[in-house]
């Protein structure tokens, strides 16, 4: 009778283990698995990896050339793998694919893991897209000039950069050859003369002039620089320069810089410049105003006057003086548009920080132009050769902006240039402000003039 018991007892505590048991492991939330970069990354494929979930009994793999797996490649949909990594294969080369996980047992199916980009090594063999620039953008129902920053030795008739430029662009501003110090050799004595050619070859092959830059710190004469007169005096020099410069070019320039880079890069104040020292806080007020006195003096009541700047989608408190000072000058009735440089990285700005800086313009009323786009990929001095990685993440970031400006309003569209034709010729490596590490391949054509990925990325950003 005891032992019966005895056995009864210890059945019981068997089924109440056994109910708890199974209990917990309903309960169990299965884990979310870390899927793990890649390994042997190769033209037609790579080997996917991740980590270990306990219990699992297998794991299901997707991958997709979309970040948000809109479409998921018919043979890795789902696919139901037992090991922790699975060689992928059959894709193309030189693209960009992604990938994820989830960890199966018989009951449950986890949550997606982390996502893992990877590109594929070689080419895809597939053509970059050959269309003109400014031949798609002027079909859109609200164009907008399609700009480069050119040299004068590059606009001699037949030559590449010519017969692309009269091609793709409908808009060009002097690298440097139309700054005061390029100009202006002795108080009142103008050299004309490459200046000329320039605004020139714009009215001749109908391709708008955008005149850069009228006063910039980095461009002052040394005349000017030893200038030994009053500050007064000083100013009646600048005066005079830009009458003289807006009055000879009435007409055949359809927009100007008045002032580039008046704001520092710290504290949110005025960049201490001679211009600041000798003219005091309004002189960007003054200059604005010289500017259109000149041009309606002229005869020139159309002209578009902007003030230029950089570093102000990511640097908040100089975005908040120059919008300071833009509220100052569309106060005075003396501004039309601002520049934003955009000397951009493939990281940086993101997004919604370019947004929101265009969008303090439109809320200005200002007409906007991207006044010197380039994508720096090597900014850290990571890679010694343009990779396909990195190729994709510019033409992305290119398509990216082209975007973000194509769907501004209509009033406040006027032009997005790009800061060089060549990847070789760019003055990014070469920049002491940059403080550049390295070589890097910023723009649209590669050094044989042959379009890159970027240049279809602009096209497709205007889809
Ligand atoms: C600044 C100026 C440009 C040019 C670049 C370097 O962004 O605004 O005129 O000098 O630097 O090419």
């Amino acid at each position: 009778m005891k032992s019966k018991f005895l056995l009864m007892l210890i059945s019981l505590v068997f089924f109440l283990n056994a109910c708890s048991k199974d209990d917990n492991d309903a309960a169990e939330i299965l884990e979310t698995p870390v899927a793990n970069a890649p390994k042997d990354v190769n033209d037609n494929g790579f080997k996917a990896k991740w980590n270990y979930v306990s219990h699992s009994k297998s794991y299901l793999l997707d991958v997709s050339t979309s970040e948000d797996f809109t479409t998921i490649l018919p043979n890795y949909n789902s696919k139901e793998v037992t090991d922790l990594n699975e060689v992928v294969t059959g894709l193309t080369g030189g693209t960009q694919y992604y990938y994820r996980v989830r960890a199966k047992t018989e009951a449950q199916i986890s949550d997606y893991s982390n996502v893992i980009s990877v590109v594929t090594t070689g080419s895809n063999g597939i053509p970059e897209d050959p269309t003109f620039l400014k031949v798609k953008v002027n079909k859109l129902a609200n164009p907008f000039f399609v700009g480069m920053a050119i040299k004068v030795s590059q606009l001699t008739n037949g030559t590449p950069y010519d017969v692309i430029l009269r091609n793709e662009f409908s808009s060009i501003s002097a690298e440097y050859e139309m700054k005061m110090d390029q100009i202006s050799t002795a108080s009142g004595v103008y050299n004309w003369t490459v200046a000329d050619k320039i605004v020139a070859y714009g009215n001749t092959n109908n391709i708008n002039v955008h005149g850069h830059a009228l006063v910039w710190h980095n461009a002052v004469p040394q005349w000017l620089k030893d200038f030994s007169g009053t500050d007064a005096e000083f100013a009646a020099e600048v005066k005079k320069y830009i009458t003289d410069v807006v009055t000879h070019y009435a007409g055949k320039v359809k927009s100007w810089d008045v002032v580039n880079e008046a704001v520092d890069d710290n504290g949110g104040a005025m960049r201490n410049t001679i211009f600041l020292q000798r003219m005091g806080p309004n002189y960007v007020k003054d200059c604005f105003q010289w500017a259109r006195n000149a041009a309606i003096a002229a005869g020139d009541t159309s002209l578009l006057l902007f003030y230029n700047d950089y570093a102000t989608s990511t640097n908040i408190v100089k975005q908040d003086k120059v919008f300071a000072i833009l509220e100052d000058l569309k106060t005075a009735k003396v501004i039309d548009g601002v520049g934003f440089q955009m000397h951009n990285t493939y990281l940086s700005p993101t997004k919604a920080q370019i947004e929101t800086d265009l969008n303090r313009a439109v809320a200005k009323g200002l007409k906007i132009h991207v006044s010197e786009l380039d994508i720096q990929v090597n900014q850290f001095n990571d890679i010694s050769s343009f990779t396909n990685e990195r190729r994709l993440a510019q033409k992305a970031k290119y398509k990216e902006i082209v975007k973000i400006y194509n769907a501004l309003p209509a009033a406040n569209k006027y032009a997005l240039t790009i800061w060089g034709m060549k990847d070789n010729e760019s003055w990014i490596p070469y920049s002491t402000e940059l403080n550049h590490p390295g070589n890097d391949w910023p723009l649209l054509y590669d050094s044989n003039f042959a379009v890159k990925s970027s240049h279809t990325g602009f096209l497709e950003g205007l889809d």
